[in-house]
């Protein structure tokens, strides 16, 4: 089965106007000029998507953002709606970022909701899934992201709708990342644990992404196991020479 690999880039909340625009900039001229056999995505924080979108015209980059509320509208100060990310243009959502579930209290119950929300709209979504330090030494780390796939992807999730994302917490932006091999066992259970929820041919078509501390010195061995079908990068995506070096070393 091939997987067309996905780099998608998490600002994450970082980046005024000028040097947001700067670096999707930079990344759409990269892109562009190199013809990477992969698809893109950059997800700016919110007050940033209008401005970053017509920075990417012209190009294949998709745009994201990091969160939505699951209503269309109403009231529901501070929130933003799927509605309101189509309009700026976004085609994706990330949701379940684990900065989502621990910083905000979020469940899997309320991640489903969400997803099933974006979906509706037309959006694709990215379902972060990972275990934290503490549950990977007790020998839980399958266990937890096999819940997390039970629990937060809904129903209606498809290949062409639905990206997870496992990102163990212990090593976002931490520098540390899992072996290739714990990478490979974790991506092979979580897309079994898709198959027993959505069946093998919808399991075996949809991507999963690794994140956590990926860099352009260890994207080649990650992200080229089988089951590892492109990257969410947090840190590294905020340069754009790092975040295109990454998709140069997923493609070798
Ligand atoms: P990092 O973040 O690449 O800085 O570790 C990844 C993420 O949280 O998506």
């Amino acid at each position: 089965m091939v997987r067309k690999k996905l780099i998608a880039g998490n600002w994450k909340m970082n980046c005024l106007t000028a040097e947001g625009t700067e670096l999707a900039k930079a990344v759409a001229a990269q892109v562009k000029a190199e013809k990477l056999a992969c698809d893109f995505l950059v997800c700016p924080p919110f007050t940033l998507l209008g401005a970053i979108k017509k920075c990417l015209r012209g190009t294949k980059i998709a745009l994201g953002a990091q969160d939505v509320h699951f209503a269309d509208k109403g009231a529901h100060t501070g929130d933003i709606s799927p509605l309101m990310l189509t309009d700026l243009g976004c085609s994706y959502v990330i949701i379940g970022h684990s900065e989502r579930r621990v910083d905000h209290f979020e469940s899997n119950e309320l991640i489903k909701q969400k997803a099933v929300a974006a979906h509706k709209a037309g959006l694709k979504t990215v379902i972060c899934i990972g275990e934290t330090g503490a549950e990977r030494d007790a020998g839980k780390t399958i266990k937890v992201c096999q819940d997390e796939i039970f629990g937060s992807v809904p129903e209606d999730a498809s290949a062409q709708n639905t990206v997870i994302a496992y990102e163990p917490i212990w090593a976002i932006g931490t520098g540390k990342t899992p072996t290739a091999a714990d990478v490979e066992d974790v991506h092979a259970a979580v897309r079994a644990a898709l198959a027993k929820k959505l069946g093998k041919a919808t399991a075996n078509k949809m991507r999963i992404l690794y994140g956590g501390s990926v860099k352009p010195n260890n994207a080649a061995e990650l992200l080229n196991l089988p089951d590892v079908d492109g990257a969410l990068i947090g840190g590294a995506s905020l340069k754009a020479d790092d975040f295109v070096a990454i998709a140069r070393n997923a493609l070798k």
